[in-house]
């Protein structure tokens, strides 16, 4: 598996959807545990902009070779997001996609700030910072493209599993980026293993934790993995991660599923519940409203409209 920074800037591209039966979402069920899925899967892949601001701001964007694959890799992202978006709203389930983005990011509140502060200074104090941050790109990159994989196993959505296709090619082209790129960085440098598996055994989460309290994340995991196949994913992503210098035997992924069953063991509906109560839908921000954070107040506060101005108005 090799990766070459001037062929991804070549190639980089919105996900191509040109022939995607949209009109056919609708003849194939998805159960609730499907939807649950693709409503958390479309806010983390919608929240990669968010993400890139905390890693701008590190050490490791010092490297040129990494910024031009963030530029692209961000761009590649938002078309999951706007794609998983469009396969919920074509099977009937009606939101604004900006609306509920803003209202997700609302809801963040100062937790994100601080978050942002820290990884900087962190990366900033540790001179192996890429390290670790490398290592954690390709095992969150490796996670999403098997979590695609479960959702298509698990559905049998003939639809979704043409999109979800599409979306793991990028995912696996972003997977070879950061795996390479932590495998270079951490050859022959004991001191970037030995913090890297440090760092990776307290501070490291499964994708979308965070944005996702414990229990959503439980539930998407306990949905796409709690069987022997998905066990079986698992296990073959920590024994890949595992292959890297220093990591020898390190268990993420596996770990977490055994959390998960050890919560829903103490409680059995737990996890559970939310994909049986569709709970999907996001509350209400906790923190500020989410016209103050954004510039489309209007129609949200009852204010008459604003009339369009300039060029993009004309084109409207
Ligand atoms: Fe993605
Ligand atoms: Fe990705």
């Amino acid at each position: 598996m090799s990766f070459s920074i001037d062929r991804y800037k070549e190639e980089s591209r919105k996900l191509d959807i040109s022939g995607v039966r949209w009109e056919d979402v609708r003849k194939y069920p998805l159960s609730k545990g499907d939807l649950f899925c693709l409503h958390y899967m479309m806010d983390i892949e919608n929240h990669v902009s968010l993400y890139l601001s905390h890693l701008l701001v590190t050490r490791a964007c010092m490297d040129p070779i990494l910024t031009a694959f963030l530029a692209c890799w961000n761009y590649e992202e938002l078309w999951h997001g706007e794609n998983l978006g469009r396969m919920l709203n074509e099977y009937g389930i009606e939101f604004d996609t900006q609306d509920r983005i803003a209202q997700i990011r609302a809801g963040l509140g100062v937790q994100n700030t601080i978050s942002l502060f820290s990884t900087m200074a962190g990366s900033w104090m540790f001179k192996d910072f890429s390290a670790i941050y490398l290592t954690i790109g390709a095992i969150n990159e490796l996670a999403t493209a098997t979590g695609y994989g479960a959702l298509s196993r698990k559905s049998q959505h003939p639809v979704l599993q043409d999109l979800l296709a599409r979306i793991t090619k990028d995912e696996r082209r972003h997977f070879a980026f950061y795996y390479n790129s932590a495998k270079e960085w951490l050859v022959g440098n004991r001191a970037a293993q030995r913090i890297d598996r440090f760092m990776l055994n307290r501070v490291w989460v499964p994708v979308g934790k965070g944005v996702k309290n414990q229990e959503e994340v439980d539930a998407l995991a306990l949905y796409l993995f709690d069987d022997p196949e998905g066990e079986a994913d698992l296990e073959r992503i920590d024994e890949k991660i595992g292959k890297l210098p220093g990591l020898e035997g390190i268990r993420l992924m596996t770990k977490a599923l055994e959390a998960a069953r050890e919560r829903v063991g103490r409680r059995p509906d737990w996890g559970w519940r939310l994909i049986e109560n569709e709970e999907w839908a996001v509350r209400p921000t906790r923190y500020r409203p989410v016209a103050e954070l954004t510039t489309r107040r209007s129609a949200r506060e009852g204010f008459a409209a604003l009339e369009p101005e300039g060029a993009m108005a004309a084109d409207a």
